[in-house]
């Protein structure tokens, strides 16, 4: 199977919405996209197969404290959403598109460190980061609408 990684354009935001929309409880208004793709347009990337859009990783840049890297102010690559169709799992799409947004933060957007947040309950996810060396820095009690508690993850880069 042939994927492609590619930066994300602005008429391939329908099929990311749709793919977010199928495959998590977390939905932002189309402008919230908009702004990611126009502010951090390098580190949003979309995995094709056959020309059909299977996944997709949406990032911003931050600065502030360290979670991993001990400095009071660093700039952040934060992994806003993430999602690869459920008949496109478990074949290494998610890793590329993590590993070439983590390469694109680092060596494009100057970030130090990489962080995000994802359900305590979201093992597949929790375990995808964890191969990548992130690590769970804490926990954020209620940080989902449901209730849920979250993760936040972090790792150097
Ligand atoms: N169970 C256990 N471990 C898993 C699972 C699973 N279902 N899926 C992935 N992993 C782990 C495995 O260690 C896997 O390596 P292996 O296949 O060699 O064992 C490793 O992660 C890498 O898997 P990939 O094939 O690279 O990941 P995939 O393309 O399947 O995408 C993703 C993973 C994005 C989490 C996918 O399951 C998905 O879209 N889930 C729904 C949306 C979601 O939960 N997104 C993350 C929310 S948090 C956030 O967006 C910041
Ligand atoms: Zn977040």
């Amino acid at each position: 199977m042939d994927v492609v990684v590619r930066r994300a354009r602005r008429e391939d935001l329908d099929e990311v919405i749709r793919i977010n929309e199928l495959t998590l409880p977390e939905h932002y208004p189309r402008w919230f996209w908009e702004d990611h793709l126009r502010n951090w347009g390098e580190a949003f990337l979309v995995a094709e197969v056959e020309g059909r859009i299977v996944g997709y990783v949406m990032t911003r840049v931050e600065y502030g404290p360290g979670y991993v890297v001990p400095e009071p102010m660093v700039r952040k690559g934060h992994i806003v959403s993430i999602a690869v169709l459920p008949e496109f799992r478990r074949r290494g799409i998610g890793t590329r598109l993590m590993e070439e947004a983590m390469r694109v933060l680092r060596d494009v957007y100057g970030c130090k460190e990489v962080y995000l947040e994802v359900r305590v309950s979201n093992t597949p996810a929790i375990r995808l980061y964890e191969k990548l060396g992130f690590r769970k820095v804490r926990v954020i009690p209620m940080y989902y609408l449901d209730g849920e508690d979250a993760y936040l993850m972090a790792r150097p880069l």
